[in-house]
């Protein structure tokens, strides 16, 4: 006989039916989930409910609250310094994780990063360190406590006791067509946050086309919602609205975007990472009592990659050493000249995934030198038969399909000429700050 206090086809159909779901009963289903009481199907149903009808502030805070509730939470306060925290929902070309948690680490602040893999077309923090190597993914809480204490930055694996709930309930959006939900990403993200323990956080949501969210409206309503999340658990927490119509920098791909990031710590690196990483860096400082530290000055000396190779080596990686190189590349070549006026960050990501550097199934592996260089980016000038990419991989039997899915994805405008042709102005990264 069941001791259950309710049922899981009366909280589906509440839902269903467009009404509000208590802090009971949504503090139940999610731990009946975890424990196998709610069958999948069920939660299927559950979350397809929630997609369709939403949830209210309240309802996402309980819920969130649930998520947290099912596993440990992390305890930093007997660090000597502050943490910080960074998470992006994902995009193309996003390696900046890499450059900010060694840069902000430079200022005395200690920067946990507990990362994931990529599935689908965005790629994974850990799939990209992974092409260093010897380095490793999986710490022991002592270790990663050590080398916070030590060094200031880690970036690894998430231990599986972090939000049981939400890593089951993940993998079953995955596959149900039921990711897209704003209340579901938002109590997702944070519920691994907050348990976690940080004392700040930024968020950096992504708008455009390799992006979760397509529309300046979704993203705001996303970013609102887990401010709002963050700050009513006591985690200082802002976000930035950031540009993902086109890739960030000038590589997508395990091994590229380490040696994209490395140039970035020692002061070199694309315009647009730079900027991403130092505005994010910025906030970060400001929430952690470090306002008046200059991001920018610690890339350019030397501080920020000190502490990389600190890093590095502390997870067994070694920072010297030469990276993966793919053994094929192909050639994409612009078919008119002219102005480049749009790059699709989308087709790119799928390009790339498809040349190994991302993954079809959790089990799968990734190819560590595989991916996409880019060679010029929206706003600058093109000529006819210019080298705009080069693809790598390991399998060129892969080209075909990585070259199909870069069908369309290039546009070339007409060039202005004469003495009066303005500039084309450079593409702003961050669209917006909501705190
Ligand atoms: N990342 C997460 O951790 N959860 C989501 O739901 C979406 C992106």
């Amino acid at each position: 006989m069941s001791h259950e206090p309710f049922d899981a086809v009366e909280v589906i159909t509440a839902k269903r039916d467009g009404r509000r779901l208590d802090p009971d009963r949504i503090a139940w289903v999610i731990d009946a989930y975890t424990r196998g009481v709610v069958a999948e199907e069920q939660m299927a149903a559950l979350a397809m409910a929630i997609l369709l009808n939403g949830m209210d502030a309240r309802e996402i805070l309980h819920w969130t609250t649930a998520m947290i509730d099912s596993g440990e939470r992390m305890d930093f306060s007997g660090l000597d310094r502050p943490t910080a925290d960074k998470h992006s929902t994902g995009g193309v070309g996003d390696k900046i994780t890499l450059p900010l948690a060694p840069l902000v680490a430079s200022f005395g602040v200690a920067v946990p990063q507990l990362s994931g893999r990529g599935l689908g077309h965005t790629g994974g923090t850990l799939d990209k360190l992974e092409s260093i190597p010897g380095w490793r993914a999986a710490l022991s809480n002592d270790h990663l406590m050590r080398q916070l204490a030590e060094v200031g930055a880690v970036i690894c694996q998430a231990g599986s006791g972090l939000a049981p709930a939400d890593r089951k309930l993940y993998a079953l959006r995955d596959v149900t067509g039921t990711v897209e939900a704003i209340p579901l990403i938002a109590s997702s993200i944070m519920s691994k946050k907050i348990a976690e323990g940080t004392d700040s956080l930024v968020l950096d949501v992504k708008v455009g086309s390799g992006a979760f969210m397509k529309s300046m409206d979704d993203a705001r309503s996303l970013a609102t919602t887990m401010v709002t999340l963050g700050r009513d658990a006591g985690v200082t927490t802002s976000a930035l609205l950031t540009d993902m119509s086109t890739p960030l920098g000038l590589t997508a791909g395990n091994a590229l975007e380490v040696r994209e990031s490395v140039e970035v710590l020692a002061g070199g690196g694309p315009g647009d990472v730079i900027e991403l990483t130092v505005a994010l860096a910025r906030v970060m400082l400001d929430a952690a009592g470090r306002p008046d530290a200059d991001p920018r000055a610690a890339l350019a000396d030397g501080r920020a990659i000190d502490v990389w190779r600190r890093m590095i080596r502390g997870q067994g990686g070694d920072p010297e050493a030469p990276l993966p190189v793919a053994t094929h590349t192909e050639e994409v070549r612009a078919t008119a000249g002219g102005v480049l006026t749009g790059l699709d960050a989308y087709a790119v990501g799928v390009a790339a995934w498809r040349l190994g550097a991302g993954r079809a199934r959790r089990e799968d592996a990734v190819q560590a030198g595989a991916g996409i260089e880019l060679h010029a980016k929206p706003g600058e000038a093109v000529r006819a038969g210019q080298v705009l990419m080069t693809l790598h991989t390991d399998t060129p039997e892969r080209f075909g399909r990585a070259v199909e899915a870069l069908t369309g994805a290039v546009t070339i405008g007409p060039q202005q000429t004469g003495p009066e042709a303005p500039a084309p102005a450079p593409r702003p990264v961050v669209l917006e700050t909501i705190d």
